[in-house]
């Protein structure tokens, strides 16, 4: 492996070959998601427990300090939106020149396997590692459901995750799922966990992330069960001691109710 592309890919995943990715690139598809109407403030606090910003160039330019120096996982797909007919129909939306401008890390660009629009995101894939390639810049694909997210089973993700390594992605970013050692078995390039609407309860998402990372995920690539808990800081941290630190899930609860505690005291 070329040497830009290695030390890309050595400040996403950590020496510890994990990563905690933070994204707030919801609103290109959904406008203003409920607790990221105003993302320079949601992410602030939230920047020194994570190891990239998954961002579209929108919100780069507008809510990141370009004096900080978290690596930036541009997110590089969308002009579909939840009021549109159809969210598998993305395109590019941003050209290399703007990526090296940028100074990405690495982008990310969803695909829709199965969907009507497989071809035209798979294509979408495979042009993008093409003109990535050429400057040792990753790409993270995304297998995306779109409002369909009962398709996340162990025999759709592994079907997706798998193609968007064959097509060239250097990362895959997919739904944890049960048996998801099916996932990671059959993807040969790291794995990194979305964690998809809220959940119930904080021990839940713990419990999958674990799960996840006991059957052989990278790390996450958590957005909305950390920033629209009420207490998203000690949920950063408590998932980090997960991924980076080997904490039981029960561990990182038991964290997360002391550091919340803290924060009220
Ligand atoms: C949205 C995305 C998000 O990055 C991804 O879904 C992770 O966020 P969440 O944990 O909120 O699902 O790709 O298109």
């Amino acid at each position: 492996m070329d040497w830009g592309m290695q030390n890309r890919l050595s400040q996403l995943i950590q020496s510890d070959g994990h990563c905690f990715f933070l994204p707030i690139d919801h609103g290109y598809f959904q406008g203003p998601t409920s607790c990221l109407e105003k993302p320079g403030e949601t992410i602030r606090p939230l920047l020194p427990y994570c190891d990239a910003l998954f961002v579209t160039r929108g919100i780069l330019r507008s809510a990141v300090d370009p004096g900080k120096t978290k690596p930036i996982i541009l997110r590089v797909s969308g002009a579909t939106s939840v009021v549109g007919k159809d969210l598998a129909n993305e395109s590019i939306t941003t050209s290399i020149d703007e990526i090296i401008r940028l100074n990405a890390t690495a982008v990310g660009i969803s695909i829709f396997v199965g969907s009507d629009y497989e071809r035209e995101s798979l294509t979408n894939l495979s042009d993008l590692v093409n003109r990535c390639e050429t400057y040792g810049i990753p790409v993270m694909a995304v297998t995306a459901v779109g409002k369909e997210l009962e398709k996340r089973d162990a025999r759709y993700l592994a079907l997706a995750s798998r193609i968007a390594a064959e097509l060239g992605a250097r990362v895959v970013k997919t739904y944890w799922c049960k048996e998801f050692d099916r996932v990671v078995t059959g993807c040969p390039v790291p794995v990194v966990m979305a964690g998809g609407p809220k959940c119930e309860t904080e021990l839940e998402v713990m419990e999958f992330v674990h799960d996840g990372m006991q059957k052989g995920a990278a790390g996450i690539n958590l957005g909305r069960n950390v920033w629209q808990n009420p207490h998203p800081v000690a949920m950063m941290r408590a998932l980090r001691a997960i991924i980076h630190e080997n904490h039981t899930a029960k561990e990182a609860w038991d964290m997360f109710n002391s550091l919340k505690s803290e924060e009220k005291a």
